[in-house]
């Protein structure tokens, strides 16, 4: 479906690359708010294939560097992060959060430079428990942060997990909006015979090929699974991507699921996940599927365990489970069907396939099939629009008009029997939220 030219275009991320150059128009989120102390020790990040620095100054405020000292390139992150900046420990320059170089103690003549020498510093923004950069070409005039409800709800209320991942972000996404894999990798020891038809989640369990139904939007793309439900009415399950590597996906109903991920490109072979969750934070928690005699199935939502971080550009959010162990797979269990994968827990479930594929999936070798819609098409829109970008300089309008996203959540609805997909979503937000939005608007 794309050739292998198209393939490198949307998979690769450095500066000066299609897709890479894409992405730096956009605020990426790069940090929780947490890493990083008030003259704490600073922190290497690497973006988009760029080594960086990220820093938290004296008043509070972040700082968010190319990791080179502009004097003559060593480590900022070695540096003395103190009394309002950060000071290089070869010639001692230092710099504030914006970038500014506040002193040049090895300069005989310091009146020579009066302005000193800027680092390259990027815009920063804290909003929701994380730091955003914007690394973009308009560093004067940043567009805004995009109204996704996971990022922009109020409050502290909020569940962030990091996850570092071995491969191109691009897969990673795409297992987010691959739908069809749910039956199979998650729940695919599960009996559907014996559960509980109390919680209409059980249909996508029950029913293992769903009709896709997929858009395009003014944000991103869209897809619902449609599966028959209760006598009378068919079961909805909504998901969105949002410009540029942000997923709304479903984990419940879509009256409280507000969720996210962004899957954020560490470098051409590796990605940060970071997973919103606003329900569990508030202590709603994920309805449990059940079964019949009221015991839940068991193991599904197994948090992934981590390594300690370290300091080393790849070394934060880092599973203890990875290929070098075969992530713990477990034969037997696999074998005797209580477990499709002999993998604990989705998110290590996962893992496991995203890694397996390779570092870049080899996109050619695939036979695409109608259960991937939704992956064709999100790859077709961000294509298109990063090639536009390159083109003529224009981004997709929910890069200016950020409040296109607001309406983008993902969740499960039972409708009557019959009722169009786009249409049961629109109704059943406008009771949600009050008013009817209008998704595909992009003008
Ligand atoms: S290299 Fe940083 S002050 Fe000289
Ligand atoms: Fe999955």
């Amino acid at each position: 479906m794309i050739t292998a030219e198209e393939n490198i275009e949307l998979t690769r991320v450095g500066r000066g690359t299609l897709m890479g150059n894409f992405f730096r128009q956009f605020w990426l989120p790069v940090c929780l708010s947490s890493e990083l102390k008030a003259d704490g020790d600073p922190v290497r990040l690497m973006i988009v294939g760029e080594k960086l620095v990220a820093f938290r100054d004296t008043e509070g405020r972040v700082g968010v560097f190319d990791h080179r000292c502009p004097h003559r390139c060593a480590s900022l992150f070695f540096g003395r992060n103190e009394l309002g900046g950060i000071r290089c420990a070869y010639h001692g320059w230092k710099f504030d959060v914006t970038g500014k170089c506040l002193d040049q103690p090895n300069l005989e003549d310091k009146s020579k430079y009066p302005a000193g020498t800027p680092a390259i510093a990027y815009r920063v923004k804290e909003q929701g428990g994380m730091v955003f950069a914007y690394m973009g070409e308009h560093q004067e005039n940043p567009p805004e942060l995009p109204h996704l409800e996971a990022i922009m709800a109020e409050g502290d209320d909020r569940n962030i997990v990091l996850t570092h991942r071995d491969c191109n972000y691009l897969q990673a996404l795409e297992g987010d909006i691959d739908t069809s894999h749910l039956g199979f990798l998650h729940v695919g020891g599960v009996d559907s015979e014996k559960l509980d038809l109390n919680d209409p989640e059980v249909f996508t369990v029950k029913e293992k090929a769903p009709k896709i139904n997929v858009s395009e939007m003014a944000y991103g793309t869209m897809y619902s699974a449609q599966r028959d439900a209760y006598e009378g009415t068919e079961h909805q399950r909504y998901a969105h991507y949002i410009f540029p590597i942000w997923v709304s996906y479903p984990s419940g109903d879509l009256d409280t699921n507000i969720t996210a991920n962004a899957w954020v490109p560490i470098d051409d072979h590796s990605t940060m996940i970071f997973n919103i969750d606003l329900r569990r934070a508030s202590g709603g928690g994920k309805k449990k599927l059940m079964y019949k005699d009221g015991t839940p199935v068991g193991g599904l939502a197994r948090p992934l365990e981590y390594l300690p971080n370290t300091t080393d550009w790849k070394g934060r959010w880092r599973p203890t489970k990875d290929l070098t162990n075969d992530y713990a797979i477990d034969r037997e269990w696999q074998r005797n069907g209580d477990s499709y994968t002999g993998i604990v827990g989705v998110p290590l479930q996962d893992q496991m396939i995203q890694e397996s594929m390779g570092p870049i999936v080899d996109r050619e070798m695939e036979h695409l099939a109608a259960s991937d819609r939704m992956v064709i098409l999100t790859r077709r829109v961000m294509l298109d629009a990063a090639r536009k970008y390159a083109a003529t300089g224009e981004l997709p309008p929910v890069a200016h008009r950020p409040e296109l996203a607001k309406d983008a959540r993902g969740g499960d609805i039972i409708v009557p029997y019959g009722t169009e997909w786009l249409e049961g979503y629109e109704e059943k937000m406008a009771e949600i939220k009050g008013y009817r939005p209008n998704l595909s608007a992009a003008e």
